[in-house]
């Protein structure tokens, strides 16, 4: 039905172009970026605008591509998206972790660790009411969850691919980090579903950076995490683990409903872990810009009080000036700013219970290579809880360990651990990075995206 819509939409513009090859009139053109403000010259290109994705066209995905520095049409294509829910995958995957610009003042800055070095990437603000992306029917804001997420990627994916039709038997590689450990399995299974009938889409694999794949463990490493990192004593640690563990919190805060036991429980973790400190890099030292808030979302005790030391926010200065938005094709509807994350979506926060590790097992058992990996310093998505859950998806799938656990480099130092089962389902850490992993280790970051594109076990030496 989907697909019906879009050819029906697309016909009138095919027929006023046809005998006519020219790139200029493809339905694409008028979604090339010419320069954006402030960008140093580059020999990709860049496009950005909407795809609607229902019947009544309320509802409109914003997107920005950009193209793989050399010889696109031979290199993957890569959908990235950033969790939240409610984050904006173009302000925080394209402009300050894996995008090839980051704004800096008035101008861009190349990012010398793009991932558009290897692949063409693709940034979607997803679902309604996050980034550039709107509905113009207001209640679509409310009863959004992973379900009608997962419908709306998937038909932006296909008519994507009638704006992009170049693209359409690339190899596609679904990437994202955080709740896009929900976003990214749900889009791939309705991928796979939709192959079973019309083989229609190349998916060749998947990777997920710091992703919530499974509510308790996943919230449950936290107490251990916190400890071993100093950021809470052996008293509180015990009442973090067996008075009120953290996913009985998130789950009893979820449902207005939070208990004296987990009421206290939490307000002792946050007194000893303080304020002060990073909990996307328990390393750093507090500076915590827009950008790395969509784990705010997901961690519901950190962000009632927003510490902003950071005086200048890059990307939300950048994306909010009238010519950016502009040469971006971007409108803002029904929201007086752009915002790293949404204030106007209503995610249902239940969903964050589902769990998706099951997904990522049955689309192993499709031939699908799938990459979880963790930046090392992240407490709220602890490497701890994505390991175990990777391990024991391996042995409920019944692979075998390929490559045992063991260091991996990037130049002559440590780039983190990795361990493989089956040749097809991995697990890697990146040594000194955060909940954004390209973002604080980008070159680390790159080499690890290089090696999963590739299929190649991450560099074993220097
Ligand atoms: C994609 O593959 C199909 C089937 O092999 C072929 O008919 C079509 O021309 C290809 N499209 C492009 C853009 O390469
Ligand atoms: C966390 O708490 C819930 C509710 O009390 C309990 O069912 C669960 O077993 C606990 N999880 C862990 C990992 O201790
Ligand atoms: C995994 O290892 C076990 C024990 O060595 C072996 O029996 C089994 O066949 C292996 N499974 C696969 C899928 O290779």
């Amino acid at each position: 039905m989907a697909m019906a819509a879009a050819a029906l939409f697309l016909l009138p513009l095919l027929s006023c172009f046809i005998g006519t090859i020219q790139s200029s009139l493809l339905p694409q053109h008028t979604d090339k970026i010419t320069h954006l403000p402030g960008q140093p010259l580059v020999q990709f290109q860049q496009f950005s605008g909407y795809v609607n994705v229902d019947q009544n066209n309320q509802k409109a995905l914003f997107y920005y591509f950009v193209e793989a520095e050399i010889d696109p049409t031979s290199k993957p294509l890569v959908l990235w998206l950033n969790g939240g829910p409610g984050c904006s995958s173009i302000g925080v995957g394209a402009f300050s972790e894996n995008g090839p610009f980051r704004p800096n003042g008035q101008i861009l800055l190349r990012n010398e660790f793009s991932w558009n070095k290897e692949a063409n990437m693709l940034y979607l603000d997803t679902p309604v009411g996050v980034g550039f992306s709107y509905s113009t029917g207001k209640s679509s804001y409310q009863t959004v969850n992973d379900e009608i997420t997962a419908k709306d990627n998937l038909v932006f994916l296909q008519r994507w691919f009638l704006r992009f039709p170049q693209y359409r038997n690339s190899s596609l590689f679904i990437t994202g980090e955080s709740y896009a450990g929900h976003y990214v399995p749900q889009l791939a299974k309705l991928i796979i579903q939709l192959n079973k009938k019309e083989r229609s889409i190349n998916l060749k694999g998947v990777a997920l950076g710091n992703p919530l794949l499974e509510f308790a463990t996943d919230y449950n490493s936290r107490a251990e995490y916190f400890w071993s990192h100093g950021l809470i004593s052996d008293s509180t640690y015990n009442l973090f683990t067996f008075g009120c563990n953290y996913s009985r919190y998130v789950s009893e805060y979820y449902r207005d409903s939070v208990s004296s036991i987990c009421s206290r429980a939490m307000s002792q973790v946050n007194k000893e872990s303080s304020r002060f400190v990073d909990k996307y890099d328990v390393t750093l030292d507090v500076c915590i810009p827009s950008v790395l808030s969509q784990s705010k979302i997901i961690a519901p005790q950190q962000n009632s009080e927003r510490i902003d030391v950071c005086v200048e926010d890059e990307i939300v200065n950048y994306l909010n000036r009238r010519d950016v938005q502009k040469a971006l094709h971007a409108k803002l509807v029904g929201v007086r700013r752009w915002d790293v994350c949404s204030n106007i979506l209503d995610y249902d926060m239940l969903d964050l219970e589902i769990p998706t590790i099951s997904i990522i097992g049955s689309l192993i058992k499709e031939q699908i290579p799938v990459l979880i990996y963790s930046g090392d310093q992240d407490s709220v998505i602890p490497l701890t809880g994505s390991r175990t859950l990777v391990h024991r998806l391996a042995k409920e799938v019944g692979l075998n360990t390929t490559v045992p656990y063991r260091v991996w480099f990037e130049g002559q130092q440590v780039g983190g651990w990795t361990q493989v089962y089956g040749n097809i389902l991995s697990f890697a850490t990146i040594r000194g990075a955060s909940h954004e992993a390209p973002f604080s280790q980008p070159q680390r970051s790159f080499v690890l995206f290089k090696s999963f594109l590739d299929a190649r076990p991450l560099p074993l030496e220097f």
